[in-house]
């Protein structure tokens, strides 16, 4: 089936978020989220772009929101400590079971898992020096995502970083990601909703264009290979 991609298929759903989701297929799921994020999401280049100049100046507080399985958190804990830089870093979700299994896998790398809103943080004055997310703008509507970008700006201190990461919905995005998975189904991504779920948030991403429409003004987005979208917000000191 070839799927119209010209608008975001808002109606569709990710089995993952289903509340009777079955508990082996979204462990496996949050698992393989590993292997995705290395093959798609580029946390390094995010890291020493993003993180790493911001990190050398103090002991910096990075905000994960939808951090799902927590790798990504897990990485990014990985790599500061290997150049030897303090930091905070908080894993937040609002699905209590994505929760769970990322703080049963922490392994030792020391960050906070959290479940709640970020309304939630805003509320309790609470501040990052970087926010970011990975996937998660795409199940936001576009109210929410509004409000969602509204307060994790809120959340970002002096001279901080917002940074929602993102696939771009395309024709081509959604065949590749077909051709890519579809030798792996019944290996690497079987028992997971890896490939479905993939296939249903590629229909349900923002454009480019209507990431701009929807962010106010000092938000930029940038694209990327492969697929990718970037939503950004500096914090300068005169902001706020
Ligand atoms: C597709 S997963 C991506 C997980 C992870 N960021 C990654 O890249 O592997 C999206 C995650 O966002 C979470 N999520 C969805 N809406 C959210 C919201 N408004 N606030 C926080 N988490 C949310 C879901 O529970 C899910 O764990």
């Amino acid at each position: 089936m070839r799927p119209d991609l010209r608008a975001r298929a808002t109606a569709e759903r990710e089995l993952m978020d289903a509340a009777d989701a079955d508990p082996a297929m979204l462990e496996r799921t949050y698992e393989r989220f590993r292997l995705v994020n290395a093959i798609v999401s580029r946390p390094g280049a995010v890291y020493r772009r993003d993180v790493r100049p911001r990190a050398r100046r103090r002991r910096i507080r990075v905000l994960d929101v939808g951090a799902g399985g927590g790798d990504l958190c897990r990485a990014l804990t990985g790599r500061l400590r290997r150049d030897g830089v303090d930091a905070d870093v908080t894993a937040l979700d609002l699905d209590p079971r994505a929760v769970a299994w990322a703080r049963a896998h922490d392994d030792g790398a020391g960050v906070v898992y959290r479940c709640a809103p970020v309304s939630e943080l805003v509320a309790g004055g609470e501040g990052f020096d970087i926010v970011l997310s990975n996937h998660l703008l795409h199940h936001l509507g576009e109210a929410e995502l509004r409000r969602f970008l509204a307060d994790t700006r809120r959340l970002v201190a002096p001279g901080g970083l917002v940074a929602h990461h993102d696939i771009a919905r395309s024709r081509l995005a959604y065949a590749a990601f077909a051709a890519a998975t579809l030798p792996f189904a019944g290996t690497l991504l079987r028992g997971s909703f890896i490939r479905p779920d993939g296939l249903t948030s590629i229909r349900r991403s923002y454009t480019a264009a209507e990431l701009s429409a929807a962010a106010q003004p000092g938000w930029s987005v940038r694209r990327g290979f492969p697929a990718r979208l970037e939503l950004r917000w500096e914090r300068d000191d005169g902001d706020h």
